[in-house]
């Protein structure tokens, strides 16, 4: 290591292990550069004042929970690359992304940061982004470590959950993304089981270091620390922002010897080494503005997905006549509030605009007034702005809503999952003069559609898509692009549907009862109709699946081949899942679970051969008695759709391990 530790003081050293201000380490009386962080998952967002909006301008990039129904890893790495660039444009060294938190209840304010109700898909999405951000010389803090899944209570709550689920669905996106090695990981506020995340000696030392290999530095939540010495005890190497007492603290637990000399030097060398990453990594701008810019627009038209899309009224017709309605599509909502929120220069055009620009020969007029969701408590205005849209949309071919829901963001949740009242009021006003109703759904998570979906066409979910979501939702509409994104959260038919529902803990403790079935593995479970299933989203084109072949290559290693071909007449790109289901488990297990996927560009008429490999890890569950990954020899369902509620082909394999191989899984952490 470039850095000698033993040419630094002990004070020195406690400086060390916490910030120097907020976004940066301390130098060490100047002996050291300073590492600079700042967030965050939807692009750059470095603070020069106090205010969330006294930051620098960068790209505004679609939210994670937009990439990740991308279903496309390279898409991930892309979104990761571009925002490092404006990191060595702007000085920073280590970006505070991706959030690889499973998405347990709707309402949680930050889902739109994170990227899905499935581990699998979380931590594969989280792994692309984190090599994207790091083949660019720039660290990356994975977060919230760990079971963080809602916002109110984060400060005090502890997450109580039983260690099967903990390993299987809250740790194993932490776990595949952990493979990229990230430069940092970042601890959440929240306690788990009853020890903060900050001070939870297993979940950081004996699951993350030793089990899962990483390598970096974990970096405590913005205020996640509470007593200093446990922190470092549990190998938390620094703590943010600066806190005057942290060395203090951590020198009477040294002379009472709560802690050694040795737990300190543990977590100095981690600092060391971060530094010197930051300062040997090579950077280099790759991209111009405008080139960020279009990467932007490029993940959000893959991201987005159609939802409904009746009669094929989408796309868009250069000959029609169309209204569009609704202040989001002029002025959208491109991201959620709190640290992932990003200021762009980019202005873009209002959705009209590019719609009229796109379809030179349709005519295309747009409501004036742009925001009705400050309407709600100015009902007068709102009711003229009714009426006067109503009046212009009437005899149209049809009407595009650009619709928004409760806001969301950061310490706040979700109180319901229904759009904003007046915009259910404004899909229903409308359709009583147009049957062709197009929604642009302008939200950062699962909605409930079912007050008004029977009143619609089409449902284009257009998410928080930063500054590129017009141009993205523009082209879709007109059929420049064929959508492809597919839905990594289950939208179900109603907030009563979820497992936790309106339940949200009680401050202190908030019980996972729900176990291992969270997202689709509930609706599954309890058999519930749900409104767009996990992993769907319509496309222009129609794919028919075929020929689903099962190579056995090793003890418990199998290739999974079929084809998917395109039917229709326009190319497009299919999303392939592949599911598992044990058919006779010794323990309660889902009725499928995401193993695999693969996302196929098609021509028209174009056939491909699809490749998915499977492993140990594929058909495993955690045998808590034992901690260790187990596989049953059993009969597995090997599942493979176009969603989670669409299988299209299926076939068993029977797995019949000799006891000697189940028992050297013992200890030993196998990879996907
Ligand atoms: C958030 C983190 C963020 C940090 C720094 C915290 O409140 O939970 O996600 O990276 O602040 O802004």
């Amino acid at each position: 290591m470039k850095y000698d530790i033993n040419k630094l003081t002990l004070d020195e050293k406690l400086n060390l292990l916490m910030g120097d201000g907020a976004w940066k380490t301390s130098s060490a009386n100047g002996k050291l550069r300073q590492v600079v962080v700042a967030d965050g998952p939807s692009g750059l967002r470095k603070m020069y004042g106090k205010s969330e909006t006294e930051t620098e301008t960068a790209t505004a990039m679609p939210t994670l929970s937009i990439v990740a129904s991308t279903w496309d890893e390279e898409l991930a790495r892309l979104d990761g690359a571009t925002i490092a660039d404006d990191c060595i444009e702007h000085g920073v060294d280590v970006l505070l992304a991706p959030g690889a938190n499973v998405k347990r209840t709707p309402l949680n304010g930050r889902n739109f940061e994170y990227l899905s109700e499935d581990p699998y898909l979380a931590g594969t999405m989280a792994r692309g982004f984190i090599n994207g951000v790091q083949e660019k010389g720039i660290g990356t803090s994975l977060k919230h470590y760990a079971a963080n899944n809602r916002e109110i209570y984060r400060l005090s709550q502890s997450s109580e959950i039983g260690e099967r689920a903990l390993r299987e669905i809250y740790l194993r996106p932490f776990e595949i993304a952990v493979k990229a090695q990230p430069w940092t990981v970042m601890c959440s506020y929240n306690a788990v089981n009853g020890v903060l995340a900050a001070e939870n000696g297993y979940l950081l030392k004996e699951i993350l270091r030793d089990t899962f290999g990483f390598e970096g530095l974990i970096v405590s939540d913005w205020g996640a620390v509470y007593e200093a010495f446990r922190s470092v005890k549990a190998t938390l190497d620094l703590r943010m922002p600066q806190d005057k007492r942290h060395a203090e603290q951590l020198k009477e637990a040294l002379d009472k010897g709560y802690i050694t000399m040795d737990d300190i030097d543990y977590c100095v060398n981690n600092v060391l080494k971060l530094i010197e990453k930051a300062e040997t990594a090579e950077k280099k701008i790759e991209t111009t503005k405008e080139q960020r810019h279009e990467n932007a627009v490029n993940i959000a038209k893959a991201g987005m997905v159609l939802l409904k899309n009746e009669d094929n009224i989408l796309p868009l017709k250069n000959s029609g006549n169309y209204f569009v309605a609704g202040g989001v599509a002029i002025d959208p909502v491109i991201g959620g509030i709190g640290s992932a929120l990003v200021q762009t220069e980019y202005k873009q055009k209002p959705l009209g605009e590019l719609l009229a620009e796109k379809l030179p020969n349709a005519d295309i007029q747009s409501s004036e007034n742009p925001h009705i969701n400050t309407w709600a408590v100015r009902r007068r205005a709102y009711l003229a702005y009714l009426k006067n849209s109503l009046v212009k949309a009437y005899g149209k071919d049809a009407v595009i809503i650009g619709v928004n829901g409760e806001e969301e963001g950061e310490s706040f949740d979700r109180r319901s999952i229904r759009l904003e009242k007046e915009y259910e009021l404004i899909i229903k006003e409308f359709a009583k003069y147009n049957k062709n109703i197009i929604v642009l759904l302008n939200v950062g998570s699962a909605i409930d559609v079912s007050p008004w979906i029977d009143d619609v066409k089409a449902v284009l979910y257009t998410g928080f898509s930063g500054e590129g979501i017009n141009e993205a939702a523009a082209s879709i509409l007109v059929g420049e692009t064929n959508p492809s994104g597919k839905l990594a959260e289950t939208f179900p038919i109603c907030l009563y549907d979820t497992y936790t529902g309106e339940e949200v803990g009680n401050g202190f403790v908030e019980s996972y009862t729900d176990g291992v079935f969270v997202g689709y593995r509930h609706y599954d479970k309890y058999d519930l109709d749900v409104a767009f299933p996990f992993g769907f989203g319509l496309s222009y084109s129609k794919f028919k699946y075929d020929n689903l072949r099962i190579e056995k290559v090793g003890e418990c290693d199998y290739k999974v081949l079929f084809d998917v071909e395109n039917i229709s007449g326009i190319g497009g790109a299919e999303v392939a899942q592949l599911y598992i289901k044990e058919v006779f488990p010794m323990v309660e297990r889902p009725e499928k679970e995401l193993k695999g996927f693969k996302k196929v560009f098609l021509k028209a008429g174009e056939k491909k051969t699809v490749e998915i490999e499977l492993n140990y890890r594929s058909f495993a569950y955690y045998l808590t008695p034992y901690k260790r990954w187990h596989v049953q020899n059993d009969i597995y369902e090997i599942m493979v759709g176009a969603s989670s509620r669409d299988i299209r082909l299926q076939k068993s394999v029977k797995i019949e391990l000799p006891p000697e191989t189940q028992q050297s899984q013992i200890n030993k952490n196998i990879a996907e």
